[in-house]
């Protein structure tokens, strides 16, 4: 990622995780956090993914980075086309393994890596992502040599379960191919079915060049864009980005998925989120997803969360959602009763004490 972006990446993250303290919301923003294998309980039930709806795309996924569960009804329709989904983290919060769209679970660094065998095994995923950014010092910044020794011990034995194996996702800076040859030279005993990627700039030109330098040094091996997007601020170029390369993406034989960056409501510098400040989809997230808002929640300072239903213009047999969510309070309550904090006041709170932390960082 762009450094401006890994700032603010960065603070959405402090962010996200301070809020969850104070407000008890589960954070789904687990793609910066390693302590992801117990959050969920990894002895409760969990429900498996349910067989890909017809007129999906098998490619096109979801980067699930929105730090509102509800989110996810708004590619849970009938007339979305998303196929996949996943948060950077190795088991499914409720809300997204409820949500009829194939979760795809993430090894994203060093931590809890011994618990990833019965995290993938105890929901049935036939799939997972290796390592997130190990060539960045912000991201899970994982010395090759080691990733290797880690992988062997714990991602390899999955392959015995029959689970594809996704190599580590590195950044496209200059760190990210090097760190790449490193670990594979150091693991040449581990089976990589696929290649995640992942790439933020401007233009065409510069992304198609990146796959194709990618394709010329890994040609065996299908290729993920598990991260993507157009970092330009002008709102036509981006949508423009999107259109042409989600098409280029999709006739592409050796790029089996893709998953733009991402599905989150706007942050402040970030012009390629998906969605909108009450969680419906911006004109991004209807191109991405094929489909109009059906749901909105606006965080308010109210207590608890307003929940709207809207109608949907484009989807027939979509069953409108007037409750949700609705959790048992030992799986994480939601939204705490009693909290007489809101969510917003402390979002407020915190912005200011972490905008002065990370700038006594700077
Ligand atoms: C997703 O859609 C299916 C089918 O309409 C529905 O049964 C399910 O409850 C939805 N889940 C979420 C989380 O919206
Ligand atoms: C945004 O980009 C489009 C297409 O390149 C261009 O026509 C338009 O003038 C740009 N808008 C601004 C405000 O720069
Ligand atoms: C996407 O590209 C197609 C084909 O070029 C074009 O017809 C359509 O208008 C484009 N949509 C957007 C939103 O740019």
């Amino acid at each position: 990622m762009p450094i401006i972006v890994s700032v603010a990446v960065a603070l959405f993250y402090v962010l996200s995780v301070l809020s969850q303290l104070v407000s008890g919301k589960p954070s789904s923003t687990s793609s910066f956090t390693r302590t992801t294998s117990t959050k969920h309980g990894s002895t409760s039930t969990i429900p498996s993914p349910t067989a890909t709806i017809a007129r999906k795309n098998p490619k096109r996924g979801i980067a699930y980075a929105s730090d509102v569960a509800g989110d996810v009804i708004n590619a849970n329709q009938t007339a979305s086309v998303i196929s996949w989904q996943y948060d950077w983290a190795n088991l499914p919060p409720a809300y997204l393994a409820t949500s009829n769209i194939k979760y795809i679970p993430m090894q994203w660094g060093a931590g809890s890596i011994d618990k990833l065998v019965d995290a993938v095994r105890a929901q049935g995923a036939d799939t997972v992502l290796g390592y997130n950014e190990p060539d960045f010092s912000e991201e899970s910044n994982i010395d090759p040599t080691e990733a290797a020794r880690l992988w062997m011990q714990y991602i390899q034995p999955l392959k015995a379960y029959g689970v594809k194996l996704g190599a580590p996702a590195v950044t496209a800076a200059g760190t990210g191919r090097p760190w790449l040859q490193k670990f594979f030279a150091a693991c040449s005993q581990c089976t990589i079915d696929f290649l995640p990627i992942h790439w933020y700039g401007s233009g065409t030109a510069g992304f198609y060049d990146y796959l194709w330098a990618i394709r010329a040094e890994h040609p065996n091996i299908p290729v993920w864009v598990t991260e993507y997007a157009d970092t330009s601020d002008n709102a036509t170029e981006v949508l423009t980005f999107m259109n042409d390369t989600m098409r280029y993406l999709d006739e592409l034989e050796w790029v089996e998925r893709y998953a733009w960056f991402g599905f989150f409501r706007p942050k402040t510098g970030i012009h390629y989120n998906l969605l909108k400040d009450d969680g419906g989809l911006n004109a991004l997230g209807e191109l991405y997803t094929g489909a109009k808002t059906v749901h909105t929640e606006i965080v308010s300072d109210a207590a608890f969360a307003e929940y709207q239903t809207v109608v949907g213009t484009d989807t027939a047999g979509q069953p409108l959602v007037t409750s949700w969510p609705v959790y048992e309070p030992s799986n994480g309550a939601l939204r705490a009763a009693s909290s007489a904090l809101s969510y917003r006041t402390a979002f407020l709170g915190l912005s200011i004490i972490s905008a002065v932390a990370i700038g006594g960082v700077w």
